[in-house]
């Protein structure tokens, strides 16, 4: 059966007001047009559900034309093709009616509709845009067919940073939200994008070559104690509001971590009444983390032990803070340090070579794995924050 208008409402907690001020930021020319705003908070906390649930519908009430693409969906797809497909969803939308009124606007010619609006398949070639620009073309002439302004949402933009062709993409967006801000008679354009980790996004708007250079970088404020009033009152569970606020902050406000203890808290409670539910949630909370810290570091100890070595380092190096200058990962400094915590692992006859290409190798494996990530530059950090802090307290216990 499918469910009743009420309860898909009630599914999600909504930031009604966080929306209306980010859409209010996101339109405000004052201050001359920025690069764009960008959103950063830890994975899981919430960032898509709010763009999906909140935001791009505050920007639709608004008459604006948004268009949605999120990169992490399916990370073995190259991102540009996840920015193209979405701009070519979004040609094709009212059975092509805007890709009919495009074949009729002049200097369309390049753009191939085929390809863009009806076609099933997509041909990576298309995206060389250095050389014919298609995506900034595509986007100027949606906004001319549209007569709207044109919101780019990004969520997880950092990743367009892995290939070339992402990187090429982002150019390509900031070449039409240029002309759309700039040319006369066009309706503007801007970016909103998000990312799982500020040094990443950091990269995007720091570098004065970098697509989207002078943005603004906005932390994502992170759910609090008004969700956990809705999911506690939903649960039907009699609980201490302030208490339960501070296990949500201590699984990292992360609603997936809550939800299950809450949920364990439900089924103990009904078996035996008596409990504390406090106490019990808390309890039930720190025990979830535990098991999935250990988790985590049984996995990496059973890592190949040069793999278990670089990510340690990584993770060290990365706790330095990002205006510590780091050692290069080939470097003779790193070497030594790998050698070091081998030797003291696995005793000096371990035979484990740290030379560029086993490394290289390692680095690959644990890109592969999704322990790292690597911009196309080359640049390794680790993947997730939370494992991040956990090899960190692991290595200062040692
Ligand atoms: N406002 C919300 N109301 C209800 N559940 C939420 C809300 N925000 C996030 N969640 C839940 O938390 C989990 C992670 O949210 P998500 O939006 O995917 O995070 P992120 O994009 O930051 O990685 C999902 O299971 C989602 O349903
Ligand atoms: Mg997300």
């Amino acid at each position: 059966m499918p469910p009743s208008p009420e309860s898909t409402q009630d599914q999600f907690f909504h930031r009604p007001e966080l929306a209306t001020a980010l859409a209010d930021q996101a339109q405000d020319t004052s201050l001359g047009t920025s690069g764009g705003m960008f959103l950063a908070a830890p994975r899981r906390t919430g960032k898509s559900t709010f763009l999906r649930q909140d935001l791009v519908p505050e920007f639709e009430r608004r008459n604006l034309n948004v268009i949605y693409v999120d990169l992490w969906i399916d990370k073995t797809v190259n991102p540009a093709i996840h920015i193209a497909n979405a701009i070519r969803t979004e040609l094709a939308r009212d059975d092509g009616s805007i890709a009919k009124t495009l074949k009729k606007i002049a200097n369309m010619s390049k753009l191939t509709v085929g390809a863009w609006g009806n076609g099933l398949s997509f041909d990576l070639s298309q995206l060389k845009m250095a050389k014919d620009a298609t995506l900034a073309d595509a986007l100027k002439a949606l906004s001319t067919a549209s007569q709207k302004k044109l919101i780019f949402v990004i969520d997880e933009a950092q990743h367009a940073l892995t290939t070339d062709e992402g990187i090429n993409a982002l150019f390509s967006l900031k070449a039409a939200r240029d002309s759309l801000n700039t040319d006369p008679g066009k309706y503007g354009m801007q970016l909103v994008a998000t990312g799982s980790n500020r040094d990443k996004l950091a990269t995007l708007v720091n570098g004065r070559e970098q697509a989207f250079y002078g943005a603004d970088m906005v932390s994502f404020p992170a759910l609090g104690k008004n969700y956990v009033q809705w999911l506690v009152s939903r649960a039907k569970l009699n609980l201490d509001i302030d208490a339960a606020t501070g296990v949500f902050q201590s699984v990292g406000s992360r609603p997936e971590p809550f939800r299950k203890a809450l949920s364990q808290t439900r089924m103990q409670l009904a078996i035996n009444p008596d409990q504390d539910a406090n106490a019990m949630l808390a309890h039930l909370a720190a025990q979830g983390v535990r098991d999935a810290k250990a988790d985590f570091l049984n996995t990496v100890a059973s890592l190949p032990p040069l793999q278990s070595a670089l990510l340690r380092e990584l993770a060290a190096d990365a706790a330095l803070g990002s205006d510590v200058r780091r050692p290069g990962l080939f470097s003779a400094a790193m070497k030594t340090r790998l050698l070091a915590r081998l030797d003291t692992e696995m005793g000096a006859a371990h035979g484990v070579s740290v030379e560029s290409p086993t490394v290289q190798n390692a680095l690959d494996k644990l890109r592969e794995e999704n322990f790292l990530w690597r911009s196309q530059r080359g640049s390794y950090s680790v993947e997730d924050e939370q494992f991040l802090a956990w090899l960190v307290e692991e290595d200062r216990r040692q």
